[in-house]
């Protein structure tokens, strides 16, 4: 079966989760966008509900199919977000910016109840850390801040370096919020948490890939059916 099969798979359970009326953050990424496109097709049978996107691009998707859109200054709480993942271990802790929304999506996913990843089953793994960390940069002070948290990585056992991510060679990506990423290239991260407030701690740092104990549910997606993941 195809990894989007799979996805789609994935984003169809998480819509049986979502109940009429219900204030809901939209995620981002290829997964993500199964999710929204299941969403629209409701909304165009009337489905009542109240979405927050994570990036522009949800946004875009979400407007183009008549999804009702809000924001974190209407809403104060949602009661559940959806969303994708990079890497997801067995306490659901996550890695997730590889789309590069990672900033948006920890603030949606904190302001709401709950949260549900959704994702094919390439996205397990026994330990966080095959997939380069993203780390989002202020623009300014770049260098301070690079050899800042290239220290802090090499500290907490990084197996290879620090990338600032660009969409062609000589062009860094430009979040939506007008920041940089840092690739932080580790194999394994064995102390997730102070690895967090390590990162957090270096002040040209606005936010990073980690999502710790944020995620209560995921549906992954195997050949054999979607598989239901709940965190202790
Ligand atoms: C976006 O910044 C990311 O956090 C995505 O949610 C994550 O990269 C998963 O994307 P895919 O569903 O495309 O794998």
């Amino acid at each position: 079966m195809m990894s989007e099969d799979l996805k789609r798979q994935a984003a169809a359970m998480a819509l049986t989760q979502v109940k009429p009326g219900m204030r809901l953050g939209l995620g981002t990424g290829s997964t993500a966008r199964h999710f929204v496109d299941l969403l629209g097709q409701q909304v165009a049978q009337g489905f009542d509900c109240l979405c927050v996107p994570t990036s522009e691009a949800t946004a875009e998707q979400a407007r183009s199919l008549n999804i009702p859109l809000s924001d974190l200054d209407a809403l104060d709480r949602l009661d559940l977000t959806i969303d994708g993942a990079d890497e997801i271990d067995p306490q659901l802790n996550l890695i997730k910016g590889g789309g590069g929304a990672l900033l948006r999506e920890k603030i949606v996913a904190a302001a709401s109840d709950a949260m549900i990843v959704i994702a094919d089953v390439s996205k397990l793994v026994e330990t966080l850390g095959r997939f380069p960390l993203p780390i989002e940069v202020n623009r300014f002070g770049l260098g301070a801040t690079h050899h800042a948290v290239a220290e802090t990585i090499a500290r907490h056992g990084a197996e290879g370096g620090l990338k600032l991510r660009e969409t062609a060679p000589g062009m860094p990506l430009i979040t939506d919020g007008g920041h940089l990423i840092l690739d932080a290239f580790f194999g394994r991260i064995s102390q997730p948490e102070a690895l967090s407030r390590d990162l957090l701690d270096i002040a040209g740092v606005v936010q990073h890939g980690l999502f710790l104990k944020m995620c209560k549910t995921a549906y992954v997606a195997t050949p054999d059916g979607v598989r239901t993941l709940a965190a202790d």
